[in-house]
């Protein structure tokens, strides 16, 4: 029988990705697969209420950084890792790669000190597989225009998106073992048929 995987989606705002994310998990579910479906910041109690301090509150970006971290370990100790022990799929909507993409690229945190955290929070364990959503930032922003209210980082200018995006691509190239890029300007169908192929990519015996 095949280990339980992590499997983290990932991408700017308004790219779609946790639309997609519900049908994935399913379609996990209907290949027989125990999932727990989870999210970043959050996914604990304690992580909850860092996210709301995180999505609501104006910080230092070091300090954004290193509460996501904060958050992370939690995330991980009481909540991935257990899941992944008892052969239940982690399905995360947003992992690491965000902090690298949103606190590194947007917000221009040094990426020597994002992996330094990276090492002290979870060295040697990385997601099996990282979907991330790609489109224009002018599309993505489109689509946040019909939402009522943004979060923090949902009112950052396009030009702080265009950095978030860059250096999720950075990431890709650092990680490309682990990275598949879904073309999210495509049909929602489209989209589905991709996330179809990455399930077989990672469903079949290693
Ligand atoms: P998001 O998945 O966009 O939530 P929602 O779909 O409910 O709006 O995540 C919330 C925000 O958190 C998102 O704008 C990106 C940001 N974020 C970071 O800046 N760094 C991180 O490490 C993580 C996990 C998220």
């Amino acid at each position: 029988m095949n280990k339980a995987k992590f499997i983290t989606f990932e991408g700017i705002d308004g790219a779609g990705k946790s639309t997609h994310l519900a049908w994935f998990a399913e379609a996990l579910r209907k290949c027989g697969k125990q999932v727990l479906v989870t999210r970043e910041p959050g996914g604990t109690p304690l992580g909850e209420r860092l996210r709301d301090i995180l999505l609501n509150q104006p910080m230092n970006a070091e300090t954004e950084a290193l509460l996501m971290f904060a958050a992370r370990l939690e995330h991980i100790e009481q909540v991935i890792k257990p899941a992944l022990q008892q052969g239940t799929w982690v399905v995360s909507d947003r992992f690491s790669d965000a902090s690298f993409a949103y606190q590194g690229g947007g917000r221009g945190v040094k990426v020597a000190k994002l992996e330094q955290l990276e090492c002290w929070v979870h060295e040697n364990f990385q997601p099996d597989l990282t979907l991330l959503f790609d489109l224009p930032v002018e599309v993505a922003r489109q689509r946040l225009s019909n939402n009522i209210t943004l979060d923090r980082f949902e009112q950052e200018k396009d030009s702080f998106f265009e950095k978030v995006q860059q250096a999720y691509l950075e990431r890709r190239n650092k990680h490309p073992d682990r990275f598949v890029v879904i073309d999210a300007t495509q049909t929602p169908e489209q989209v589905k048929a991709d996330l179809g192929k990455a399930i077989l990519s990672i469903n079949s015996p290693l």
